[in-house]
């Protein structure tokens, strides 16, 4: 089993380059199925959820070629196949963007209910629903969503929750639909904005991406495109939380501020020092700060996505912080871990109440889903002596080549395997 070793208490100096979005990523791969054609996508991750997608997307008879580690070619001429129930569909949660792709293209679909990180359920009913009516028919058995339309006709559609998946899905299904869809309470993070342009790259018509009312006009066929993926906000925000407590003089690069702007406020009110350019923001920390109360939104607000990351820089911050989750029902399983490493937190509801230490201390411990993996990186970091991190493979799904880039700045982090 591979394990990640760090050896705490080292400050953070020098610059981090930023990769592409996997939240983006995991749309657009399925997005470019829709076209009959070739598209080519620049800045892509290197990391586990794309290999996952794109053997997937093999599986149906797309041609995928990497250019190099961050371009992938994919030629959808020849897709014939609309069911998805290979194990690799499994794996992720974003297999379901396949389900509106499919379904757009083939008008039907057969795809294996998807996998992913686990905080609690994570229903995909609205979804469905956006389906529905749109004019599929669905059926769920044995582990798989079966999806029919005669024909799709555009819907108007009113989301109960602003949800990422559903909003994305149903952009899907809908460019291929007759006629205009309207999706309201639509939610507007900076991934559903790259989709929506990757897709108009294609010859959708999709408008109002990045607001809560998306409009999409029904198109005949897709063609190919070349498109480069946005830099990835959850990344650049946990090493921006990284040099915060760790201390030190970082700059994470090739990055959109503005995707940003939550966290650095949050990291400006403990006392960091922020300065933004076009594409950089810089953290100066002495890696002690004051307390503070977050709370997890859509965007633009906090994202959920940085929450444990920034519960860890919270347990060793002066004084009682409380990080309130909105989002999920349950994400704050990973804190048992944290206990381990000297954290001194209780969770009451969606809130952690966290009572800030001197001093955190490294331990045996293991991720127990991706971003919780980052967040016993931020502490393990900030901690005395040797912290091992375990369930690397949850790491590895999110960030492209993670102890690289901490060891260009100064952690002594390595990855090794445990017998
Ligand atoms: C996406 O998940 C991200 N994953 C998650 O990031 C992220 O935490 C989440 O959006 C919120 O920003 C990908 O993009 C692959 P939602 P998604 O639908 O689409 C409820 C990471 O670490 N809901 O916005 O699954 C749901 O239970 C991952 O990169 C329904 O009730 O999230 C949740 O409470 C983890 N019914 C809320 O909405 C539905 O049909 C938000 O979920 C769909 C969602």
């Amino acid at each position: 089993m591979e394990q990640l070793v760090i050896t705490g208490q080292k400050k953070l100096f020098g610059e981090v380059p930023i990769s592409g979005a996997k939240n983006a990523v995991v749309a657009i791969i399925p997005a470019a199925i829709m076209a009959n054609g070739i598209s080519i996508i620049e800045n892509l991750p290197c990391i586990e959820d794309v290999t996952c997608l794109v053997n997937t997307i093999k599986a149906l008879g797309a041609e995928c070629q990497f250019l190099d580690d961050n371009k992938l070619k994919i030629d959808s001429t020849n897709i014939k196949s609309y069911i998805a129930t290979d194990d690799s569909v499994k794996k992720i949660r974003a297999s379901y963007y396949l389900m509106g792709a499919l379904l757009g293209r083939f008008k039907r679909a057969e795809v294996a209910m998807p996998g992913g990180c686990n905080f609690g359920s994570r229903p995909i009913d609205l979804h469905l629903k956006g389906f529905e009516a749109m004019g599929a028919q669905v059926k769920q058995e044995y582990g798989i969503v079966k999806l029919y339309a005669e024909k799709l006709r555009g819907a108007h559609i009113y989301l109960d929750q602003a949800s990422v998946g559903a909003t994305i899905n149903i952009m899907l299904a809908a460019v291929y639909a007759e006629g205009s869809t309207i999706i309201e309470n639509a939610a507007k993070e900076p991934h559903i904005v790259d989709t929506a342009n990757f897709l108009n790259m294609l010859g959708a018509k999709v408008k109002g991406a990045g607001t809560d009312v998306i409009k999409i006009k029904g198109v005949k066929e897709l063609r190919g495109a070349e498109y480069m993926i946005i830099p990835d906000q959850i990344e650049a925000g946990t090493y921006m939380i990284a040099a915060a407590a760790a201390g030190g003089d970082v700059t994470v690069k090739n990055i959109i501020p503005k995707h940003m702007d939550s966290l650095s406020a949050k990291l400006d009110e403990i006392g960091c020092i922020i300065e933004e350019g076009d594409d950089f923001i810089r953290v100066i920390s002495t890696g002690s700060f004051r307390s503070a109360n977050v709370k997890t939104m859509a965007y633009p607000g906090f994202p959920t996505d940085l929450q444990p990351q920034m519960t860890a820089l919270l347990c060793i911050a002066d004084g009682t912080s409380t990080l309130t989750e909105n989002v999920w029902e349950n994400r704050f399983q990973y804190v048992n871990e944290l206990r381990r490493l000297g954290c001194s937190l209780t969770v009451e509801g969606r809130a952690a109440i966290i009572k800030g230490v001197s001093q955190l201390s490294g331990a045996e411990v293991n991720a127990t889903d991706l971003r919780a993996g980052a967040a016993l990186i931020v502490a393990g970091l900030c901690a005395k002596g040797v912290t091992r991190i375990g369930n690397v493979k949850y790491i590895d799904r999110g960030y492209e080549k993670i102890e690289y880039k901490l060891k260009a700045i100064g952690a002594d982090i390595k990855r090794v395997i445990k017998e």
